[in-house]
């Protein structure tokens, strides 16, 4: 096993069950990040395993270049209706995760552009800050720059714009940020100017994931890239693969600002980790400009829409529909989980190392400062975020800490994103050892 550290220990993990995952030791941790934004439903879910064991009895596997199957085309359906009335008469290609699915949607940006007479359009311009996968189309679109650094020489590099991050705005906001969101949606315009017509495609994450931690767009803000990107002729790609299926307590977290994208990209929370599953959900006006031009979509994977992957989620979309999981992942819902969550991590604010407690549903970052006044970061050599992450789990509770929020190598945030199915007493628990572990940390 070719690990993720060759220095760190990892424990086994053996065992899952609601919010909660047990290691070889019988260790108990509560998945507060849902691994990393993944599970949404809980652990353990027999419907879902059934419904893969089923699945896989029937017919495991056919490839797409000679067949469909009944389970693609009925849950496409299904996603398409959950996506919304924007996305009716439009199509879903499903992938094996978050990255293929990026790289999927850059594709299909360039053929829409290509059948519509525009073979000049190319570029997909995106945001620093940001994330959109590991694979190397994914990760030239990425804004997160340790982790694209040493592939730099690698990618081809299109423009990246601002990102607005209104704990540290570079405008020096006063109003919620309200007008910097325009000043900021300003610089696509710029950016497709100045790319002279070879621009196909725009992408971003609605709320930022895990770069910037759960980072809420401003008034506006993604209004005003909607309407440049449909003034141009550019497709919108909104990159839910971390906000998509509930997580934020819509459907999918654009639906919040009332922006419609051309192209919806979601993974982790649709199959919940059940299986590896990713799906791009391309509008009727992308799908029809292959439909009636070519005919045929360059691209494919050999896995793409694996019928044991698809049992999964399609098995997970009924069961968090049926669980009414949305709803409680409504932070802005009175009563609800998430509410709990957003009041119980609001508290956090009175100590002395926490700069910045944001977020929305069940999607929180919590930003650590070494001075709450300036804003000042730590050093990052001190990992902070990494040492609040150990004590966690130390005491049971899995986090997800990163680093790099204030410009890519400065500053210490957590992301925390549990499954909607904990309870109010494992909100209440989870926070009050996340506080034990920041105090430790902090103390250290
Ligand atoms: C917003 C976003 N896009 C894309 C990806 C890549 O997904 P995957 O890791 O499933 O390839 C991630 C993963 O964290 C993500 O958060």
């Amino acid at each position: 096993m070719l690990r993720r550290s060759f220095r760190k220990e990892f424990p086994a993990a053996v065992r899952g069950e609601g919010v909660w995952l047990w290691d070889a030791e019988e260790k108990k941790y509560l998945d507060f990040s849902g691994s990393a934004a993944v599970n949404f439903i809980g652990h353990g879910v027999k419907e879902i395993s059934a419904a893969m064991a089923a699945q896989a009895n029937q017919l495991e596997f056919v490839h797409t270049s000679q067949f469909t199957t009944p389970i693609a085309e009925e849950y496409a359906y299904e996603l398409l209706e959950f996506a919304g009335s924007n996305f009716a008469g439009g199509a879903v290609y499903f992938t094996c995760g978050g990255s293929e699915s990026i790289e999927t949607a850059l594709k299909l940006a360039r053929q829409y552009q290509v059948e519509s007479g525009h073979a000049e359009r190319y570029q997909v311009v995106s945001r620093t800050q940001s994330y959109h996968g590991s694979t190397l189309g994914a990760l030239a679109v990425s804004g997160n720059r340790r982790r694209r650094e040493i592939y730099q020489p690698m990618v081809r590099e299109f423009a990246h714009i601002g990102m607005p991050y209104c704990y540290r705005c570079n405008y020096d906001c006063t109003d919620g940020c309200r007008n910097c969101g325009q000043e900021y949606a300003a610089e696509l315009e710029s950016a497709i100017t100045e790319a002279k017509c070879a621009v196909a495609g725009f992408i971003a994450e609605p709320m930022s994931g895990a770069t910037l931690g759960a980072v809420v767009p401003p008034p506006g803000y993604l209004q005003k890239l909607a309407e440049v990107c449909r003034s141009h002729d550019v497709l919108f790609i909104a990159d839910e693969v971390m906000t998509g299926m509930g997580r934020t307590g819509r459907n999918f977290a654009i639906e919040h600002w009332d922006v419609t994208p051309d192209i919806l990209v979601t993974a982790k929370g649709l199959s919940s980790g059940y299986a590896p599953l990713g799906a791009v959900i391309a509008s009727k006006k992308v799908v029809e400009a292959i439909a009636n031009g070519s005919g045929a979509f360059l691209h494919g994977f050999t896995y793409n829409a694996h019928p044991v992957s698809l049992a999964a989620g399609r098995t997970v979309l009924k069961y968090l529909q049926d669980h009414k999981l949305v709803e409680a992942a409504d932070s802005t819902r009175p009563g609800s989980t998430a509410s709990r969550l957003r009041l119980a991590l609001e508290s956090l604010r009175e100590l002395k190392v926490v700069g910045d407690v944001r977020g929305l549903g069940l999607l929180w970052g919590v930003e650590f400062v070494a001075d709450k006044q300036t804003k000042k970061p730590f050093d990052p050599q001190l990992s902070f975020a990494g040492r609040v992450g150990q004590a966690a789990v130390k005491r049971g509770l899995l986090v997800y800490p990163m680093q790099g929020c204030v410009d890519g190598i400065f500053g210490d945030h957590l992301l925390l994103a549990p499954p909607a199915v904990i309870t109010a007493e494992e909100v209440d628990w989870a926070v009050s050892q996340l506080r034990d572990a920041i105090v430790e940390a902090a103390g250290a």
